[in-house]
């Protein structure tokens, strides 16, 4: 702790209990697939943070530190996903002990899964069970995990559920937390319009309408202090960027402990597993440039940079009309559709334009589950087909491919290609795909890049760097 012996602002940040040991308050936010990794973490918890390595579909490496490609070899999608998982946990099982060896005895790490990742609780048990004391507690969001806390008590781990507001955090503690307070190491608040990744935005909340986290918090502590977790952590994750900004928090009996999450900063570190264009890219981005979209597999909202990748979905989305089997009320215009050229009846306007879109070469128009044609390259049309039907099952419920992870493994829905597969393009752009061409979650902070002048002249810090500076409110 000797960093938080310095004069200056370092003097009022305090430590805080995180999974059994006293840590700066500084966590590393866990980044899927690979976009945090046992590199990144043993490097937090070496700096005396808290670290944490992406359990989801992560890759895996050899004794020398290199990936192992991963080849599915399963004709299905049921064996591609035994697959997924199996590779899952052994990968899992390396980047624990990699940040093991690297953390030195010091700080925590943990590990984050999706609790909509497919075959989560059999990687999280997998990976709990292989890798028996390395991993010091397990962060989860993304869904409600009600059964996190059984399999904590199980491996004997810390949990640390993500939530995006007190009512999310009651409904968990009501039906199951409450019967094992003693490992629940912290709650993590994830301001859902700031945070990158995944964000937990509900429904009656408005996305143009962000909310001041610090209401929202205080609320989220007003509950946990009646139900006795007054000595429990809040971990503030999303937005966070200078320390300085929140200085309010500290020191606050509204707020209580409290330790804040980077997901965005950690991006841009010499141990950033990320390849070197997606971190130039973060140095040029300007506010605005990272925004909220609803495209995602998952059904939930995320923030991602605004690139090639995600006008693309944005034209698919435009490129839509509504239609009906019969003709009915405007919808005179008989559409032929499919390999029988069957009418589909669409309005005067919309066949306007779908003609247009034709002649610019949008050529091929594709079903949604929203009886909507949408309007596509035919190259493009080829892709969402051969992808959906590569699927290797990385989700509970997949929109794109109507995958699901049990029972009859379908989701009964059609598959919707205004989404995308996300295994694919995330797999693919952390193996150094192009940055424009695939999917870059981000927070919405990401422009501080350029304006920061810590990131002067180019400058990539290493985590240590990064932490010393983050402990100087700066
Ligand atoms: C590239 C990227 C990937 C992320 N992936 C995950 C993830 O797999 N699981 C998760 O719980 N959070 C994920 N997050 C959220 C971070 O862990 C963290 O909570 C968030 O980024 C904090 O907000 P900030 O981006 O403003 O720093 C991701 C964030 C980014 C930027
Ligand atoms: S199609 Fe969906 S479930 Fe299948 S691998 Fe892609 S994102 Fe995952």
């Amino acid at each position: 702790m000797s960093v938080l012996a310095n004069d200056g602002f370092a003097r009022k940040l305090k430590p805080v209990m995180v999974s059994g040991r006293e840590v700066l308050p500084i966590i590393e936010g866990g980044k899927g697939v690979g976009a945090s990794n046992g590199k990144s973490a043993g490097a937090f918890a070496a700096a005396g943070a808290v670290g944490t390595f992406s359990g989801v579909n992560q890759l895996e490496f050899d004794a020398e530190g290199k990936v192992i490609p991963l080849v599915y070899q399963g004709k299905t999608r049921r064996d591609r996903h035994e697959e997924l998982v199996e590779n899952g946990i052994r990968a899992a099982i390396s980047h624990a002990k990699m940040a093991h060896d690297l953390a030195g005895g010091k700080g925590r790490i943990h590990v984050n899964v999706l609790w909509e990742m497919g075959g989560c609780e059999r990687v999280l048990e997998g990976l709990l069970a292989g890798a028996k004391g390395l991993v010091h507690g397990v962060t989860c969001g993304a869904g409600m995990p009600y059964r996190l806390s059984d399999i904590a008590e199980k491996y004997n781990v810390y949990y640390h559920p993500i939530i995006s507001s007190m009512r999310a955090f009651r409904a968990l503690w009501k039906r199951a937390y409450s019967k094992s307070q003693h490992l629940l190491g912290s709650v993590v608040y994830e301001d859902p319009w700031l945070a990158g990744g995944h964000n937990g935005l509900s429904n009656s909340e408005d996305p143009k309408r962000p909310e001041d986290p610090y209401p929202r918090v205080a609320e989220l502590r007003r509950f946990m202090n009646e139900v006795g977790l007054n000595d429990t952590p809040i971990i503030m994750a999303g937005g966070v960027w200078h320390l300085k900004d929140w200085e309010h928090w500290l020191d606050n009996p509204e707020i209580g402990p409290i330790a804040f999450q980077f997901g965005t900063r950690p991006l841009l570190t010499k141990e950033s597993p990320i390849p070197e264009a997606w971190k130039h890219r973060l140095m040029t981005l300007d506010e605005g440039d990272v925004f909220l979209n609803r495209f995602s597999p998952t059904g939930f909202y995320s923030s991602a940079v605004n690139n090639d990748f995600i006008r693309e979905l944005r034209g698919r989305e435009e490129r839509q009309v509504p239609f009906a089997t019969e003709p009915t009320g405007y919808m005179t215009e008989p559409f032929p559709f499919g390999p029988r050229k069957r009418p589909h009846y669409i309005t005067p306007e919309d066949m306007e334009r779908a003609t247009r879109w034709i002649a610019e070469g949008y050529s091929e128009p594709m079903k949604t589950p929203d009886e909507t044609l949408m309007f596509v390259a035919p190259a493009k049309a080829n892709e969402i087909l051969v992808d959906q039907i590569e699927c290797m099952g990385c989700l509970s419920h997949c929109r794109f491919s109507n995958w699901k992870d049990h029972d009859d493994y379908t989701t009964g829905k059609k598959a919707d290609p205004r989404s995308f597969c996300i295994q694919k393009t995330l797999q693919d752009i952390v193996r150094g795909g192009d940055s424009e061409q695939n999917l870059m979650f981000s927070g919405h902070n990401a422009y501080k890049f350029k304006q920061d002048p810590f990131y002067s002249n180019g400058f990539v810090p290493t985590v240590r760097e990064l932490v010393d500076r983050i402990v100087t409110g700066y």
